[in-house]
């Protein structure tokens, strides 16, 4: 019966499903009726989510009203599946580390700032992460030494770790790229008031990166649009713009928009740059819920439109670190950084 219903949803999503996909998916069902609750939990492409919903439901195994409830029959196709446990740290969120921990009131003065950031706008396909997520991803790259005395570019800064970065005053500079000028000029100012090594630039990364910003950081941050396009654009650049062996990077990469087949290619690619994973802590960041819920794609395929009470957009965190100098391209990217299998833009 499982196999039946991969086989349904690799015809009728064109993407890759797996058994494991089917079986994460049902016992999410089984642990909570909630639609956001169940996207968390599953970790599986909501794009093949929804077709799983939809065929459970024609079948008759699951019922569909306010939540997403498995009939009797349902509950019987889930017998086996496990419940995902949730033991997670209250104190740190399951992070390991904490933003409060980070020196010069970092944490404070972060907080401070987050109550005047722009908000999340649909044109740059935004969604930022919450401020102890940004923290605790400035806190881990403390932890391994990529912050104090480093150069840092932050390709793309909705989340504004480059601020968060700059401001426990241990990078030597920090240098953000960001195409919405509503995110650099914030940054620009903060970085004024605050007397910080902060710069911030309009610039789109589908655009080569200037000279002056190749093999000339230490550490990168980013969160890239997740099609093969997308993760070029992005995490191709960040590699390009680190000086060389010795250096890092910091990715943040879904389950929401990125199958594992897509993790396997994304990590070859990482291989293939003479970079190797030394973190990857899944469900590290939180994004705050944003205001185009109800235009983006997905929306329209969504059994239940009723709007998240609390986070369930999550991604894990990647440091990798170089081993030598890969050989990168530096043009222009043509065509669209999204894929099938993105869902929230
Ligand atoms: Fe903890």
């Amino acid at each position: 019966m499982w196999e039946d219903l991969v086989q349904t949803l690799q015809e009728t999503t064109g993407l890759p499903v797996s058994r494991r996909d089917v079986e994460r998916a049902l016992g999410a069902l089984k642990a909570t009726e909630d639609l956001w609750e169940n996207i968390r939990l599953s970790r599986v492409p909501l794009r093949v989510l929804v077709e799983l919903w939809r065929v459970l439901q024609e079948k008759g195994l699951l019922r569909v009203e306010e939540g997403l409830a498995l009939t009797e029959a349902g509950r019987a196709l889930a017998q086996e599946a496990p419940l995902p446990g949730e033991a997670f740290c209250p104190a740190c969120e399951g992070r390991g580390v904490l933003g409060a921990r980070l020196p010069g009131r970092a944490r404070e003065r972060f907080l401070a700032w987050t109550q005047r950031r722009p908000p999340a706008i649909q044109d740059y396909d935004q969604g930022y992460v919450t401020p102890e997520s940004t923290l605790a991803r400035v806190a881990l790259a403390w932890a391994w030494g990529d912050l104090e005395a480093k150069e840092i570019l932050v390709l793309g800064d909705d989340d504004l770790t480059g601020l968060a970065a700059a401001l426990t005053g241990l990078p030597k500079r920090v240098v953000v790229l960001d195409a919405d000028p509503r995110i650099v000029r914030f940054l620009e100012e903060a970085a004024r008031a605050e007397g910080l090594p902060l710069e911030a630039h309009v610039h789109d990364l589908r655009e080569p990166l200037p000279e002056t910003w190749v093999h000339a950081f230490h550490t990168f941050f980013t969160d890239p649009v997740e099609g093969p396009l997308g993760l070029q654009a992005f995490v191709g650049r960040g590699l390009l713009a680190l000086k060389g062996e010795g250096c890092a990077g910091y990715v943040g990469l879904t389950h929401v928009e990125a199958s594992l087949a897509k993790w396997a290619q994304f990590q070859r690619f990482l291989l293939e740059n003479q970079a190797v994973i030394t973190e990857l802590r899944d469900g590290f960041h939180l994004y705050e819920n944003w205001d185009y819920i109800p235009s983006m794609r997905a929306w329209p395929w969504l059994p239940v439109k009723r709007l998240p009470e609390k986070p369930w957009y999550t991604s894990a965190l990647i440091r990798l670190e170089l081993l030598g100098t890969p050989s990168l391209p530096n043009e222009p990217i043509q065509g669209d950084l999204q894929d099938e299998e993105a869902t929230t833009y």
